[in-house]
């Protein structure tokens, strides 16, 4: 019989490298706790993470994100965690891409809090975040470099995107690291910033050259699309009334 994109055959540690007996394990506990109903179909299928579509009990859309326990990458993330005092204990193997899980609700969280737009944490456990779906015309929205927008909404888009970005700096202190087009989703008129795992706070090692970054990407990204920006524009909105330095 052909294999299809078989995923949920049990155990199987090998198919599409994510339904691993641990992981399974985790959804099922998952399941049980009451945060998930179903497991739909898969939205993206990445190097680092394979996010599904999922229901809640009460039918609730949700994104479910499983951390791949790829060990080419755990070099990369902890680069992101060291350096970051809210993580001290960075862990090996599997317990690394767990503090990459944790890491990613928390930094969620805060934003959520601070009412930046992003999609609503639900909980996490070992490699796996659950959040809010976030929708555009009842499907799952697309990333911002898949949408086609006239000036104005393309002017509200990037309002927004640096109004976040200036509570992110400000407010809470913490820079994105990898905010770009790709991880903007776009939901009936509004900007979502997703992919949090690698975000850091303003006190990082890193933070001044993750910072710099983003503001290429930013004003690359929004040139293009015919706004009237540059880096120099971007970092003056993002500091305005910042005393220290991001
Ligand atoms: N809450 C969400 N609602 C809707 N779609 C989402 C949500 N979270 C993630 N996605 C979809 O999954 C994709 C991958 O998610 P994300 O950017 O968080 O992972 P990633 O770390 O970039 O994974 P990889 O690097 O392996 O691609 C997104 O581009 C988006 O299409
Ligand atoms: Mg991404």
């Amino acid at each position: 019989m052909e294999r299809s994109d078989d995923i949920f055959v049990p155990g199987r540690k090998t198919i599409d490298e994510v339904f691993d007996k641990s992981t399974l394990e985790v959804l099922y506990e998952l399941m049980k706790h009451g945060h998930i109903q179903s497991m739909d179909y898969p939205i993206s299928t990445g190097k680092e993470a394979k996010v599904f579509r999922a229901l809640s009990p009460d039918d609730t859309p949700l994104a479910v994100k499983i951390m791949r326990m790829n060990t080419s990458i755990f070099k990369e993330y902890r680069k992101y965690i060291e350096g970051d005092y809210r993580f001290k204990r960075v862990g090996k193997g599997r317990k690394l891409i767990y503090t990459w899980a944790k890491k990613e609700f928390s930094n969620l969280k805060r934003m959520y809090e601070a009412i930046i737009n992003v999609p609503m944490p639900i909980t996490f456990s070992n490699n796996i975040l659950v959040m809010e779906l976030v929708e555009h015309q009842g499907g799952p929205a697309p990333m911002l470099k898949d949408v086609k927008l006239n000036e104005e909404e393309m002017e509200e888009v990037y309002n927004s995107i640096i109004g976040d970005y200036h509570k992110m700096v400000n407010e809470i202190k913490l820079i994105h690291g990898d905010l770009s087009e790709y991880n903007i989703l776009y939901s009936d008129g509004d900007a979502y910033i997703i992919d949090v795992s690698q975000s850091v706070p303003t006190s990082h090692p890193r933070a001044d050259e993750l910072f710099q970054r983003d503001v290429s990407n930013l004003a690359r990204y929004f040139q293009k699309s015919g706004v009237e920006t540059s880096e120099d524009i971007i970092i003056g909105t993002i500091m305005e009334g910042n005393d220290d330095h991001a």
